[in-house]
């Protein structure tokens, strides 16, 4: 089905040029080459303004779209919630808002409490900060170390950087902030021993930095269920569990960045339920609302969400933040329609069997 209006752009290419800044691009070649602007989707196509029409493997560049393009009953459900109640700073609640958190936590067993945001590195932040502070409640502010691994990615902002494996995007934007130490990365086509069991042995080697470190530093390990932009690094067998035992034994909080794996993408509703973890802090963002509007999400369980309400005459006794944008309804109003949808055309099945045949072809290549 063609899905593409043929109009003049000449005037917006001229304007992008003039005046756009892309993220991640190198600029120079548009002093000669037109920029490549999207006009159009249905479904998983994607045209730009010559009417080149393309398969968008990657879901909208950076694994955002997850239920396809062309989604009128989002588009809908944005519309009708904006001219009913289009914003409202989250001291206050919203319909979609309190409606979404219950349909997200009642995915995720375990975790009950849903932190607006507006980028997936914006909710890590988030969470960093609650480390940070939890550390002062409880530790007297010395267990505030967080830990990341390398190849990981965890946002641009530079506390996010800060957590970044990432030497090639961190590059020339130091300093960074303190308080964050790099765990080696779990990728077994690299591995860097031969042992028959490698996945525990390369959870063991977060072990070693959290020694080396001192386990009365460290507050929280932060990582992506698999390692995405760094390379989609599968854990191999055995690390999770083993990550978990760690966690346990030296009371270090575990942060799962689902930014990417989350709501989907790789068949069960994140990425840790993989391999029954049982995590404190988990961040998501892209897929939650498959960028029909803006929405991140920062959640936790009702064990943390208490202590930052134990002593209500503390002034201080409370998270102290606020996201602006956390407060937009477009973003729950989309994502409640975005996940009905995944469940009644049962999308989760449908990644699982997509992905066994991509891996069977690509296998018979070999
Ligand atoms: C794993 C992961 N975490 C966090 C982020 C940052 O999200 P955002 O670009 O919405 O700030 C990204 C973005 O690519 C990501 O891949």
């Amino acid at each position: 089905m063609a899905a593409y209006a043929q109009n003049d752009l000449t005037a917006v290419i001229e304007a992008d040029r003039a005046h756009l800044w892309h993220h991640l691009i190198q600029h120079k070649p548009f002093e000669t080459v037109d920029p490549r602007i999207m006009v159009e989707g249905r479904g998983m196509r994607v045209w730009d303004a010559t009417g080149k029409e393309h398969l968008d493997a990657v879901s909208g560049g950076v694994w955002t779209v997850n239920v396809g393009y062309g989604r009128e009953r989002i588009a809908n459900a944005v519309r009708d919630q904006l001219i009913q109640m289009p914003y409202f700073a989250n001291s206050a609640g919203s319909i979609p808002g309190a409606n979404f958190a219950e349909m997200l936590t009642d995915k995720m067993p375990g975790m009950t409490r849903v932190y607006y945001t507006n980028s997936g590195s914006e909710a890590n932040e988030k969470a960093f900060k609650m480390i940070r502070q939890i550390a002062h409640k409880k530790y007297g502010g010395k267990k505030n170390k967080i830990l990341y691994r390398e190849r990981d990615y965890h946002g641009s902002t530079l506390a996010t950087m800060s957590a970044g494996g990432q030497l090639e995007r961190n590059m020339q934007y130091g300093p960074f902030a303190p308080g964050f130490v790099e765990v080696p990365h779990c990728l077994e086509y690299r591995a860097q021993i031969e042992t028959e069991n490698y996945g525990e042995w390369a959870a063991d080697q977060i072990e070693e930095v959290i020694l080396r470190e001192g386990p009365d530093t460290v507050g929280a390990l932060c990582l992506e269920p698999v390692t995405a932009g760094g390379g989609v690094i599968t854990p191999p067998d055995g690390y999770w569990a083993r990550v978990q035992e760690i966690c346990k034994k030296y009371d270090i909080l575990l942060h799962i960045d689902e930014v990417v794996c989350g709501v989907g993408r790789t068949g069960t509703w994140f990425g840790y339920q993989h391999f029954g973890i049982k995590p404190d802090f988990v961040t998501m963002a892209k897929g939650v609302a498959s960028g029909y509007a803006a929405i991140a999400c920062m959640v936790t369980t009702e064990e943390i969400f208490e202590m930052f309400k134990s002593d209500a005459s503390d002034p201080m006794n409370y998270f102290r933040d606020i996201s602006t944008f956390g407060g937009c309804t477009a973003g729950p109003a989309a994502a409640i329609e975005n996940m009905k949808i995944i469940e009644e055309e049962e999308l989760l099945d449908n990644t699982t069997a997509m992905g066994a045949r991509m891996i069977d072809n690509l296998l018979a290549l070999q």
